[in-house]
This record gives C-alpha cells, sequence and structure tokens, in this order.
C-alpha cells in the first residue's frame, strides 16, 4: 500500500525516472505541482559538510561552518551510548538549522585491517560496539526530525579500487562480523537511510545487490527507509531499483534514462519505480517540515564545550609510570602537532570547525607550568638538524617534556589506504636524542587508526587523542591536567606489528577480488584465540584511579557484579562482558564482545552492575540453513576491564536449536584451530563451498585487456590499444611529478580521484549520456575517430542506447 500513491499517480514516467536519481551533486528533485520539495544531503559523520558553492565528494572545497566533533574512531572510543546519542542531537540539530534534510554518516564498516584508509571514520573491528554506537547516534541525529544516512553497506573494507573490488566473504562472516553492526543501527538506531557502499559483495556491486537490499536489509530487517548509492556508486541504475535501492547520488544523466527506456519497453516493472518514489516522497516531505521547523540559529560555544566533553571520555591512556598528571613541573611542548593540532581526518568527513584551538594558546587556560614550545621535526618526514637542536636546548630546561607525535593529514585520507603502520621515522629518532637527556617524556599520539608506537612505548607515559575534533586540544590538556580523569578505552586492537594482523597477507585485495580469508577472526576475535601478542589489546584503557571487581553472578536474562573504585580520584571503567562457548560443535572466537557499561564512581564508591543479554548475546548464524541459531549448552561469561584483563567468569546454560553448519573439520583444521592469518586456498575454497570468482583479468599475468565500464582509469594501461594507456600513463605521470615535488595533497586527490575511477564514474562525474561514455570506452580501446564521432554525435532524447 503506497502512502503517497496520489502524488505518484500524478507523475509522468519522465518525472518518475528523473526522481530516482540526483538534482545535482547534493539535492534531490523537487516537483512544486505535486507538493514535493526538493532535500539536501551532506555529509557526514563528525560535522555537517554543507558545501553550497563548489561541490566535491573528496572534501575539497570549503563548506559552511560547522562543530567539529571528534572522529568515529575517537567517539566510539568512550564506549558511552548516552554521549554519543547527545552528539548526535547536537549535530543534527546543525544540520537541521543548515537546511539538510539527511545526514550522510555514520560510517560503520568493520576494520578488518589497520591499514584501511578510513579506519578514523568508522567504529570499531567489533560489530556489536560498532552497532550499539551508532544505533545510539543515530537516535540522537534523528530526534532532529532528519534522516540519519548509515554507511557504506557493506563490506567495504578497502579503499583501493574501492569502486570496483569484490568482497568475497563467507556468508557467516559477512552476517556475524560485517552486517551485524548495521542490524543493530537498524534495528534498534531506527536509521531511516542506507548507503550502499561501491564495491561487490560475493561478485554482485552492493546498490543493486538483492541478498543485501531486499532479503536482509528490507526482508529480515524490516527497513522500511531510503537507500542511497555512494557518489556514483551506481553501476546499472535498472538493476538498482529491482534490488530495492532508492536514489542513486549525484545526478546522472544515463541513470535516469536508462530507467526511463526500461519502463518504456516494459522490462521494468512500473511498481517497483513507484515503492522507490514512495520512500523518497515520504522523506522529501517529513524532513522538510522537520527543516522548516528548525530554529535557525545554534549557541556555537555550547556545541563546542559539548565536543570538548565528547572528546574527553574518548582520549585513551595507554600508559602512566605516574607523571600524570602534570603537577606543578616545569613543562615544554615539542612536536609540530602542539602548533596545528590534527583534530580530523582527510576527505568527504571533513568539517569547515566554528572554533579553532591550539595547544599554544589553550595552554594559557589551563593549570600547567609552561616554559615553551618548539616544533623539533619537520610535519611531513625528513630530517632538520637545527629544529632538533632548538627544542632539545628548550628540553634540557624542563623536567617534563610532553611530545607530539603521530601522523599527518595526508597520510590519513579517504580513497587512499596507508602503506604501513609505521610512525615517521623523523619523529622516531627525534624521541630517540630526546629520551637520551633522562627527562620525564609524556607522549600525546595524533592519528585515526593504529600505527606501531616502537619506541615510543619507552615513555613515561602515553596518552592517544586519536582525532579529537576541534575542541580535543581543551579536551587533552583537561587530561593532562587532571581536570578529567581519562575513561577512554580502545575500540580495536594495537598488533604488535602489521604482520600479525590475521588480513595482513590479503589486505588489499589488488585484483578484481579481495579475499577475506580470515573470516570471522578479525581483530580480537584472532589474537585472542591465536593466542598472538598485540601492543594494546581490544578494550583496553588506563584511569588516573582503579577499579576492583567482584562477587558475580549470572540469571538468565543477564550477568551481575560489583565494581568499586579503589583509587584516589573520581572516575568511570568500561566493564566489558564476553561471552565464550568452550567444547562447540562449530569453530568459534575465543571470546566475542556482548555487552558493556560505563559506570562512573567516586573514590572508595561501589556499585552493583547489571549487564543484560540480548539477541546478539548467544546467536551464530548457520550458512547451511540461513539462519540465526543458538548452541545448546553451557556457555562462560567473561567481565573485565579490557579484552586482555578479565577479572570475573561465571557460566550460564542456554536450550538451542543449532543444525548442521555444513563444515567438515578436516576440511577446515587453521579455522577450528583459530589460526587464521594466512589461510590457504583450499581451506578457504572449503569455507566458502566454491571457489572464488575469477577476478575478470588477471592483471599480473595476462596483462592486456578490452577496457569496459567497470575498468578503472589505473586498469587503462593494461588496454589493448595505446589510447588507453596513453590516458593512463598521463594520469600516472602528473601523480608522479606531484609526488615528487612535494605535493603529496595533490597527488592524493588525483589517485582517489582519477586512478581508481571507473570509466562510468568519469563519465558520471563529467556529466556524460550513455552514449558518451559508451565512445570513451571506444576510444581507450584504440577506436578514436569511432569514438570521436560517437562522443560528438547527439544521443536521442530519453533514448538508452545500446
Ligand atoms: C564517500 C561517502 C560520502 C560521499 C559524498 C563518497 O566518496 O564514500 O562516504 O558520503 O562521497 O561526499
Amino acid at each position: 500500500m503506497l502512502k503517497h500513491a496520489e502524488k505518484i499517480c500524478k507523475l509522468t514516467r519522465r518525472q518518475k525516472a528523473d526522481l530516482l536519481t540526483g538534482r545535482d551533486f547534493w539535492t534531490t528533485h523537487g516537483i512544486e505541482e505535486i507538493g514535493l520539495p526538493q532535500a539536501w544531503l551532506a555529509d557526514g559523520p563528525s560535522g555537517v559538510r554543507k558545501q553550497v558553492a563548489a561541490s566535491d565528494h573528496l572534501g575539497l572545497n570549503p563548506s559552511l561552518a560547522a562543530t567539529c566533533l571528534p572522529s568515529s574512531a575517537s567517539i566510539c572510543n568512550s564506549w558511552n551510548p548516552e554521549l554519543i546519542e547527545g552528539m548526535g542531537r547536537l549535530l543534527g540539530e546543525e544540520a537541521a538549522a543548515q537546511g539538510v534534510n539527511m545526514l550522510l554518516g555514520p560510517g560503520i564498516n568493520i576494520k578488518r585491517n589497520p591499514l584501511c584508509g578510513r579506519n578514523f571514520e568508522y567504529y570499531s573491528e567489533d560489530p556489536y560496539l560498532a552497532g550499539k554506537m551508532s544505533a545510539a547516534y543515530i537516535r540522537g541525529i534523528q530526534s532532529n526530525g532528519i534522516y540519519a544516512c548509515v554507511k557504506h553497506f557493506a563490506a567495504n573494507n578497502q579503499e583501493l579500487r574501492r569502486m570496483v573490488s569484490d568482497s568475497v566473504v563467507d556468508e557467516r562472516a559477512l552476517r556475524e562480523i560485517y552486517l551485524t553492526a548495521f542490524e543493530i543501527a537498524v534495528k534498534e538506531g531506527g536509521a531511516k537511510a542506507v548507503m550502499s557502499s561501491y564495491n561487490r559483495i560475493n561478485g554482485v556491486f552492493a546498490d543493486q545487490n538483492r541478498h543485501l537490499l531486499s532479503d536482509i536489509l528490507r526482508g529480515e530487517w524490516g527497513f522500511e527507509g531510503v537507500v542511497v548509492s555512494d557518489w556514483a556508486g551506481t553501476n546499472d541504475k535498472v538493476e538498482s531499483v529491482k534490488a530495492g535501492s532508492d536514489l542513486e547520488m549525484p545526478s546522472c544523466r544515463y541513470g535516469a534514462d536508462d530507467v526511463y527506456a526500461a519502463l518504456e519497453d516494459g522490462t521494468l516493472d512500473e511498481s517497483l519505480v513507484d515503492e522507490c518514489l514512495d520512500r523518497l516522497i515520504e522523506f522529501a516531505i517529513t524532513t522538510d517540515a522537520a527543516v522548516k521547523r528548525a530554529v535557525k540559529e545554534y549557541d556555537i560555544s555550547a556545541h563546542h564545550a559539548a565536543a570538548r566533553k565528547c572528546a574527553e571520555e574518548s582520549i585513551v591512556l595507554l600508559k602512566n609510570d605516574g607523571v600524570l598528571p602534570l603537577g606543578s613541573q616545569k613543562v615544554c611542548f615539542i612536536g609540530d602537532f602542539a602548533d596545528k593540532p590534527r583534530f580530523q581526518g582527510a576527505g568527504s568527513s571533513i568539517v569547515n570547525p566554528s572554533i579553532k584551538e591550539s595547544f599554544l594558546t589553550e595552554v594559557g587556560n589551563h593549570n600547567i607550568n609552561y616554559i615553551g614550545y618548539a616544533p623539533g621535526y619537520k610535519r611531513y618526514g625528513g630530517e632538520s638538524k637545527s629544529l632538533a637542536k632548538k627544542a632539545l636546548d628548550l628540553a634540557a630546561r624542563a623536567d617534563t617534556v610532553v611530545f607530539f607525535a603521530g601522523l599527518d593529514e595526508v597520510t590519513e585520507a579517504e580513497g587512499l589506504d596507508r602503506r604501513n603502520m609505521k610512525l615517521p621515522q623523523n619523529q622516531l629518532e627525534f624521541f630517540k636524542s630526546l629520551c637520551s637527556l633522562g627527562k620525564k617524556v609524556v607522549v600525546l599520539l595524533f592519528c585515526g587508526a593504529p600505527v606501531e608506537p616502537g619506541t615510543l612505548n619507552g615513555a613515561d607515559a602515553l596518552v592517544h587523542a586519536y582525532l579529537g575534533g576541534q575542541a580535543g586540544v581543551s579536551a587533552m590538556l583537561n587530561v593532562l591536567t587532571g581536570a578529567v580523569n581519562p575513561s577512554g578505552k580502545l575500540s580495536e586492537s594495537y598488533p604488535a606489528s602489521y604482520g600479525s594482523c590475521p588480513s595482513a597477507s590479503h589486505f588489499p585485495g589488488r585484483q578484481m577480488t579481495v579475499e577475506y580469508r580470515e573470516s570471522i577472526f578479525v581483530g580480537y576475535r584472532y589474537y585472542a584465540t591465536a593466542g598472538v601478542g598485540v601492543d594494546y589489546p581490544f578494550g583496553y584503557g588506563l584511569s588516573y584511579t582503579t577499579f576492583e571487581y567482584s562477587d558475580i553472578s549470572a540469571d538468565g536474562d543477564g550477568v551481575e557484579f560489583t565494581l568499586t573504585n579503589t583509587g584516589s580520584f573520581d572516575g568511570a571503567e568500561v566493564c566489558q562482558l564476553y561471552i565464550s562457548k568452550p567444547q562447540s560443535a562449530i569453530f568459534r572466537p575465543a571470546i566475542e564482545l556482548k555487552g558493556f557499561k560505563k559506570v562512573f564512581l567516586k573514590a572508595g564508591e561501589s556499585a552493583k552492575v547489571r549487564i543484560p543479554f540480548d539477541e546478539y548475546s548467544f546467536r551464530s548464524f548457520n550458512p547451511k540453513a540461513g539462519k540465526w541459531q543458538t548452541e545448546e549448552g553451557e556457555y562462560i561469561l567473561s567481565v573485565g576491564s579490557s579484552s586482555a584483563d578479565i577479572r570475573l567468569k561465571c557460566t550460564v546454560g542456554r536450550t538451542g536449536d543449532m543444525t548442521d553448519f555444513g563444515y567438515d573439520r578436516r576440511m577446515l583444521p587453521d579455522y577450528f584451530s583459530g589460526n587464521a592469518a594466512d589461510i590457504d586456498g583450499t581451506q578457504y575454497i572449503a569455507l566458502l563451498g566454491h571457489r572464488p570468482p575469477k577476478s575478470g583479468y588477471d592483471f599480473y599475468k595476462k596483462n592486456r585487456m578490452v577496457i569496459g565500464e567497470n575498468s578503472t582509469v589505473a586498469d587503462l594501461r593494461y588496454s589493448k590499444r595505446w589510447v588507453g594507456r596513453a590516458f593512463s600513463g598521463a594520469i600516472r605521470l602528473a601523480i608522479w611529478f606531484m609526488y615528487s615535488t612535494g605535493n603529496r595533497m595533490q597527488a592524493n586527490t588525483l589517485v582517489q580521484g582519477m586512478l581508481h575511477q571507473p570509466v562510468r564514474g568519469l563519465a558520471k562525474y563529467g556529466g556524460l549520456s550513455r552514449r558518451q561514455m559508451q565512445a570513451l570506452i571506444m576510444m581507450f580501446n584504440g577506436h578514436l575517430f569511432k569514438g570521436i564521432g560517437t562522443f560528438l554525435t547527439k544521443q536521442k532524447k530519453g533514448g538508452k542506447d545500446k
């Protein structure tokens, strides 16, 4: 039953087709005669990015000023759903005030590998934590009457070749690891919009993936909202409509033409288009009313203060030999990030902050015996003896040095995966000389994803700021002085070295496919099961106080215990519940997070803490039966302060309904032992139940290919004809030139915007018709003159040229 049937029946087929793609880069079509308003979509997860002049999806052009909140990777470390719900409320308020109908966030892809270039924008390696935190965030945003758009659905865990890669993942890992966070965001957060990702999942593009969009999202989870494509992420708009995707963004000439032609020739059922329109009309009408109701002004300094509170709870104290909080000792700041702090990542999530802070100006507002600052090292790498000397001279006069280390903004950006987990060599070299002075050293780390701290672990204290948003500086100073007791816990593991990460040998997938060979053994699920040591475990974070756990008991609905603040500071502890099933018929991680609670206690105070079970606690996905089931028997409940610091244990029994998973234990030895790094092809195929799809082209063996819509500019180098190779060569040359002349930012933009862009993406962003895109393909395949001729010939109006 269509809610807006009366409006829909007044539309012509041409109008219907047009409404399913954007009007321009950020808005949808409105039609006054039927009372359909236009709607504005804007990024993003850590602040509103409303571009009213030049538009782009890589954060290149400015946007209206807005509060820049901590990045998702940071705020998730707060493990505080109430806090993040408040952050969502504030963000939604600003969005509505700026006339934004749909906010493109949160991004909740699982951190499969620490090098994924967008990890700073995502929540966690754990689906339960990512799901609960994002659900709260979404509730906050949507309390303003606008839509939150949870993204990128799904299994989009690398940036390399992101618009064409195929994530080959077994159904159980897909459900338990990669979809569960989305499930919670939809069911508990009530997300009203979902953004389909760029990539394919098991051979089918996300935006036209019926299994994902129709069977699971709309069918199993009961999602009634709008599915929006990622920008230029629709491959075949007609197939997308059939799969349940509503809106192609941004505007795309040939997407609408294809829908129109398919309606005319009867290959697309008009009722499916009407269903999409019904959802889009509902979205535009309800959010338009909310935007009109919204107060147009908001209190900038109150929002800045709220952003500070969020940052304070997200800072993670990794190490403290007693030097923190700072006392009356003489303190100096060394490191470029003190002057120009890193507080957000780069790409489509970039925010134009309403207020900017620097440690050098803020320090005066805090009780620190501050004696001066020196940059110490060059921000973008390279040795500087004079910078180092000045800094060491300053350090010699101080009792305690606060050393600012981290990754620069060019290293962590959307569209590019990091090459390694290392910190810049010049920072590490300088740190060695600094330590030789014998002063107390506090290291502050600024980056949005795990690094190998290496020698920095030798500091007297190590505090992880992550990317704390526009008030991250004052938040950090509050932590350093003890005005705030740190309570953040890592929402991802810090492997001891990149090589020990379970997906290291299959990341990034360089050819058409990305093989998720480690299956469900992602992050701590792998480290804890295989007994592989890490630098800092999932869930870890220190406090200026200490907590004691006692008196555990469990009943059918949850677990209960007593928590006591045994130190001399008031503070908050994140109590974590992990569940395991010994003697299982299937393979499982040694522990899985199934509950958590952040509890604030005054020094000396005790409280009873209860963590309830929920529908996610005991379930496993049976790939053979195609459903969630529970294994009967005894489960171990482990409660603790991190995944590696379990304080209490007890057991609970469950009845079950589990049937055969179709696993042959002899064929899957490494999955059953949990040694899931570097799984061989035979076991992976046995798990999948089929061979991974042929990559289409084996770039390394057969280096000549016919160029198609989904060939990227990088692939053009394998073109059979020189035109394609020359085009790709020219782009590569430009990138090489920019890198070698030190323009890393511009070079990165070319890599993101061009090199990994498929031909269809070039056509979409260039506003080309399907015919013109086909002409480009002809040229790249060597039919230069025919291609030019076709490009210049007009397409029949509304026609679908084949
Ligand atoms: C990103 C999305 C973003 C969109 C619009 C895409 O490149 O993947 O996360 O919302 O651009 O800026």
